[in-house]
């Protein structure tokens, strides 16, 4: 087998048989296959797709290239989930404790943020001495002692996808159906999580920027867990606006931890409540009520627990940034569009966000916002407030902010709902 006649098959838009998907993940993973090799295959599966059969394969392939991990100890069943990411989205920050306070086991190993993305381990780390990286036995005890976990992934977990996905971010090749798909769920199957709920997300701020592409990478996502053995549901969610009031590392945890206290932006804990219910349900727990738990303080109880056990003091100041700039309402009228794409871009160039994977973030940075689609507003009055260390960055945040929101005279708006379908 060699990888030119591998590239040339998916060129000419053939079928690759098992052998071939099977050879080139190994020998990829061992160095064998150079990177612009592995590229030129990429960009042909963006170009021409792949079979049912080929993605299943390719993830197959992807989770032998590492290790499987084993909660099989574990006194409960397992459940994680798994966004396909968006702006503003916290929601795995309240969601794990609040899962692990209703009875399952939650080992959410996480990522950090790339371009107008946040990413959960960027936001926790925020938090005085929080550690993302733990070896194996660590987060078992973590997961022990408070029932969640929320880490990096080790390198030993589908190193394949660790490498192909470095790749495509910097070859273009990111947005393909079967890469995220087997990106995703390689890691996911590896890890060995009994129940994975996914929230697949459509819109400006998503990677899938129609709804009938989200519906169909859910789909398949879904099947491919279930190929797996891992009992897999699908929420396929909003993202033309961002979630809850705040994009940014330490103004994400904040507003997660007013969720864990009972409060927060109601979109915020409509979608942590959904997702906690499918990923209760899917573990097996029906009668656990998530909605009691985030009242009762339960939650934030598990919540506290996890962050002192990976090194987090839950009591410290979270750091703030040394700018802030007010950007106002140029009308009077009723919000009828906050574009979450323009606010992550904006989140990101104030400091929130990494150009390169080695670069560092800014705890503080990012965006406030004093109202959300629906909210009537008068000119002159807030609308966003930016937050960043490097003042220079407030004209390109604003630059990327032009226009992002509508606001109409009459009240003319129509409510999206959050939740936009279930698959599974
Ligand atoms: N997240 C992943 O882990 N992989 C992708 O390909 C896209 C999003």
């Amino acid at each position: 087998m060699d990888a030119i006649s591998v590239i040339r098959a998916k060129r000419d838009r053939q079928e690759l048989n098992g052998e071939q998907i099977d050879w080139i993940i190994d020998a990829y993973t061992r160095g064998a296959v150079a990177e612009e090799q592995m590229s030129a295959l990429a960009m042909a599966v963006y170009l021409n797709g792949m079979t049912r059969a080929e993605i299943s394969r390719w993830t197959a392939a992807m989770i032998a290239s590492g290790e499987r991990m084993d909660f099989g100890a574990l006194d409960r069943p397992t459940a994680d989930k798994h966004s396909t990411g968006g702006v503003g989205d916290k929601i795995t920050l309240p969601l794990a404790p609040l899962v692990a306070a209703c009875g399952a086991a939650v080992p959410q190993l996480s990522g950090r943020g790339l371009g107008h993305t946040g990413g959960t381990l960027d936001k926790l780390e925020s938090i005085p001495g929080w550690r993302a990286s733990l070896t194996n036995a660590e987060m078992m005890e973590v997961l022990r002692d408070a029932g969640s976990v929320i880490c990096a992934a080790g390198d030993g977990l589908a190193p394949a996808d660790k490498r192909l996905y470095a790749l495509r971010d910097v070859t273009g090749t990111v947005e393909s159906l079967p890469l995220i798909a087997s990106s995703i769920m390689s890691k996911k199957i590896a890890e060995g999580t009994g129940a994975l709920v996914l929230d697949v997300k459509a819109g400006s701020g998503a990677f899938m920027k129609n709804v009938d592409d989200a519906r169909e990478l859910a789909a398949t996502m879904v099947e491919l867990g279930h190929d797996h053995g891992v009992r897999t549901v699908a929420l396929l969610t909003d993202m033309n606006t961002p979630l809850g009031l705040t994009a940014g590392n330490a103004l994400e945890v904040r507003e997660s931890v007013e969720v864990l206290a009972g409060g927060g932006p109601a979109d915020v804990v409509e979608l942590t409540v959904a997702l906690a219910r499918e990923m209760l349900d899917a573990a097996g727990l029906v009668d656990a009520d998530p909605a009691k738990a985030l009242a009762d303080g339960s939650a934030m109880d598990v919540w506290r627990r996890m962050i002192t056990a990976q090194g987090g003091d839950p009591d410290a100041e979270l750091p703030t940034a040394r700018e802030r700039h007010v950007v106002t309402a140029p009308a009077t009228g009723v919000l009828t569009r906050l574009d979450a794409y323009a606010v992550g871009l904006a989140a990101w160039r104030l400091g929130a966000g990494r150009a390169r994977k080695e670069d560092p973030v800014q705890a503080g940075a990012g965006i406030e916002l004093h109202a959300r689609p629906g909210d009537h507003i008068t000119a002159g009055t807030p609308l966003l407030t930016l937050h960043t260390d490097t003042p220079e960055a407030f004209p390109y945040a604003e630059a990327a902010l032009e226009g992002a929101w509508q606001i109409d005279p009459a009240e003319t708006y129509a409510p999206t709902p959050l939740i936009l379908d279930r698959i599974g």
